[in-house]
């Protein structure tokens, strides 16, 4: 029997035959279609509402009773470990697992073979955001027979995903990566629930066309193999936070289910409207906020129009300029810009000023893969 975890017996639910699930976060990989911010920060810190989207994964496993949780790290390990640390701030226990080069969402497996041992887990990619938790379908799994489930969504661009054929019952017949013909409109999303049965699969797997060990061709190995993997087609929101549009619809998506929450200053002469979040430190001056939007702890904003869909990062500078639907993360500088900013992803210590200096033209040091839309 597992050990009763912080919240009591939040564990009993799930475990009705007393078996343990464990997580297993992926937070390794490239992030190269968010270059050039994930060029040198992991993609799965970037931020969502002021929070790194791979905190939302952490704490979704919490809540659905997991409490050993392995963290699959690459070349970003070091920033990983700095932002979840030892796990107890999330109320979970954190084993940092090295690989050895990101061969796929397969090879992950392989490496935290040990690691899990013959326990029941939840493999979750880092990068994923899923509005509605995993808590129902960690219980599906765990009262369930199946000794592997997948959770998909209808997409209208499967051929940008591993994709997913049913039978009647709901078992998985087939699965293709990135399938070129429309065999299915059923993505596999990044959340998956595995027995031990799939470490005899693994070990046989051979690189795909990309170069990765397939967490898809390891399920169709169980499959093929004879064993039973369920699925559940979700209506919740999901994203695949890996690119710029990605990014902002997740971020619209936590925004809108703020409270108003004002901990900084906010002085006579501004309006704060709607589900605004204010960090402790941040001082509004002669601005207008409109909900829902966060400005992080220690951020100001001075003569300033912050709109719907915004979350600017702690330490930011916002000076004579407007901004909506955007993400800016921390200390970075936008001043005296007369044009609005919208649907736009600025990094860390960015500047983005005017100069007094003749002509007035726009003067720019943007990094390797940096998209500059002027409209
Ligand atoms: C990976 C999986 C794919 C799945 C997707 C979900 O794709 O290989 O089956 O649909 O995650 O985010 P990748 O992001 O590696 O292209």
């Amino acid at each position: 029997m597992a050990e009763a975890g912080a919240n009591g017996d939040r564990n009993e639910a799930l475990e009705p035959g007393r078996r343990k699930l464990k997580g297993l976060v992926l937070a390794g990989g490239k992030g190269s279609r968010l270059r050039p911010l994930t060029a040198t920060g992991a993609k799965q810190l970037m931020p969502v509402a002021n929070k790194p989207v791979l905190h939302y994964a952490l704490e979704q496993l919490v809540a659905a009773g997991v409490e050993e949780i392995g963290i699959v790290t690459g070349d970003t390990a070091d920033q990983v470990r700095a932002s979840i640390e030892d796990g107890s701030a999330f109320g979970a226990r954190v084993t940092y697992l090295p690989q050895s080069a990101p061969l796929g969402l397969a090879h992950a497996i392989i490496t935290a073979r040990e690691w899990l041992g013959d326990d029941h887990f939840c493999m979750f990619l880092g990068d994923n955001f899923l509005k509605g938790g995993i808590t129902a379908h960690a219980l599906q799994y765990m009262t369930g027979s199946a000794c592997a489930q997948i959770l998909l969504k209808q997409v209208e661009n499967p051929s940008a995903f591993g994709v997913a054929m049913l039978d009647d019952g709901g078992r998985v017949t087939r699965l293709v990566e990135k399938p070129s013909d429309r065999i299915s409109d059923l993505a596999v999303i990044g959340v998956y629930f595995f027995g031990p049965e799939v470490h005899s699969i693994t070990p046989h797997l051979v690189p795909s066309a990309r170069g990765e060990l397939e967490i898809t061709d390891a399920i169709q190995g169980l499959i093929d193999a004879g064993h039973a993997v369920g699925s559940s087609v979700i209506d919740d929101d999901w994203i695949d936070t890996g690119k710029k549009d990605d990014m902002l619809e997740a971020n619209r998506l936590v925004l809108a289910t703020l409270s108003r929450r004002i901990d900084g200053t906010v002085d006579a002469d501004s309006r704060v409207i709607g589900a605004v979040v204010i960090e402790a430190g941040a001082i509004i001056t002669r601005s207008s906020i409109r909900g829902p939007a966060i400005i992080g702890a220690g951020a100001t904003v001075t003569d300033a129009y912050v709109g719907p869909f915004t979350a600017i990062g702690a330490g930011c500078e916002l000076l004579s300029c407007e901004i909506e639907h955007s993400i800016i993360l921390e200390q970075s500088k936008i001043r005296n810009v007369d044009r609005p900013i919208a649907d736009s992803l600025i990094g860390r210590e960015v500047v983005v000023d005017r100069s007094p200096v003749r002509p007035r033209a726009i003067r720019l040091m943007v990094g390797d893969h940096s998209v500059v839309d002027i409209g």
